[in-house]
């Protein structure tokens, strides 16, 4: 037999779910064949059936990322993907949001520096990498893969996609970074179902590195494996995901943990520092509730809120997100990157000795 220098698993036949061996030679595929059979079977008809869905492992390679939306989140991962060796571009939508995305870029260098996280040349050369742009054709050029980390709004993310997919290169994969949704909420507006899933990260990036890997019914494997190898690559622990679930593993436990603080601050059980310390000194925990609500910052919160409480009118989480509304959003308290959440940054009360007393 002459040396086979590639195998790819390949999904053929969607309603079979049939997981198909390619044994390719040289770029050209010699033979096939299925999980359960012992040899190598033509394979013409599968792969004339198949040529479409057929992903070469070489063309997965990811290099070059673009990042759409340079808010908290899509800083965090462009900034870390740039430290790690990746060519990055950021889009978002205006020059406003673009100068706001470069402050962040700029303070999470800091941040590395100040940490040991990364030398300071490391950082210089990951800000030098990153190029920014409000245009998503130029931010998309050659790009392997996009990373979505738009507004946490429904509407907002499936015209996003919409106009993504008509300048996207074909062989762009789409990973959105959505908190709550699942892919299936999103697939059908990608045009490229088997080339998009979810890569969710938690804030910050670089110190609790997880990268949640979560495929739709249609997300081609190959995507998947590339996405968990790329994780791991820029410097995260993946946690690929069996089947779809909201919220992951991570925030099907922290959203509704977070939900429960802010509902016990606005119907007057205890103010938040209170609820803070609680769990602080009963949880040996370095924050509470409402120090991660800042971290997370408080429009993602609010726009979670806000969607919870659509879908379940009448619920607690509409007064949460009456009461974040109010309080934080209209008033620019964003959190930690506004300088002011709950808490004042950059010195939080939480973290001042003696707030455990
Ligand atoms: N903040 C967190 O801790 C956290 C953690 C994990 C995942 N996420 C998810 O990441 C996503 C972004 O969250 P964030 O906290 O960075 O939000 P953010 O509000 O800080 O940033 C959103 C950015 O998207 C930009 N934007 C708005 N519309 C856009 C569009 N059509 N195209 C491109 N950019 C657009 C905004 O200008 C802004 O810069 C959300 O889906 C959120 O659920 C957030």
């Amino acid at each position: 037999m002459v040396a086979i220098t590639g195998v790819l698993a390949a999904r053929a036949h969607r309603r079979l779910d049939a997981t198909y061996g390619f044994y390719i030679l040289g770029g050209r595929v010699i033979g096939c064949r299925s999980r359960l059979a012992t040899k190598l079977i033509p394979c013409r008809l599968i792969i004339l059936v198949n040529v479409k869905r057929v992903i070469t492992m070489n063309s997965l390679s990811i290099r070059r990322v673009t990042v759409a939306g340079a808010g908290v989140l899509g800083a965090q991962i462009a900034f870390q993907a740039a430290v790690h060796g990746f060519s990055l571009f950021v889009y978002d939508i205006n020059d406003g949001a673009l100068e706001a995305g470069r402050r962040r870029l700029e303070g999470l260098k800091a941040a590395y520096d100040g940490n040991g996280i990364a030398s300071p040349d490391q950082t210089a050369a990951a800000l030098a990498r990153t190029t920014l742009s409000t245009s998503l054709s130029d931010a998309l050029a050659d790009a392997d893969l996009l990373i979505e980390a738009v507004p946490e709004r429904l509407d907002i993310k499936q015209a996003f996609y919409t106009q993504l997919q008509a300048v996207a290169p074909v062989k762009t994969i789409f990973a959105s970074n959505s908190s709550t949704m699942v892919p299936s909420q999103l697939a059908a507006y990608t045009g490229r179902p088997e080339r998009f899933l979810h890569l969710h990260f938690a804030a910050p990036v670089w110190q609790h590195n997880v990268a949640e890997i979560m495929a739709h019914p249609n997300t081609n494997p190959a995507v998947f494996e590339a996405l968990i190898a790329f994780s791991r690559q820029m410097g995260m622990m993946p946690i690929p995901l069996n089947k779809e679930q909201p919220g992951y593993v991570l925030n099907a436990l922290l959203v509704p943990f977070l939900l429960a603080a802010l509902q016990l601050l606005v119907d007057g059980v205890a103010d938040y520092q209170t609820i803070d310390k609680t769990w602080m000194i009963a949880k040996d925990a370095k924050s509470g509730p409402f120090g991660s609500i800042d971290q997370i910052g408080i429009t993602t919160a609010y726009n979670i809120t806000r969607n919870m409480a659509e879908q379940n009118k009448g619920s607690g989480a509409a007064r949460v997100a009456a009461y974040l509304k109010e309080h934080f959003v209209d008033t620019g308290k964003l959190g930690v990157d506004a300088g002011q959440g709950f808490y004042i940054y950059p010195n939080p009360a939480y973290l001042a000795p003696g707030f455990l007393t």
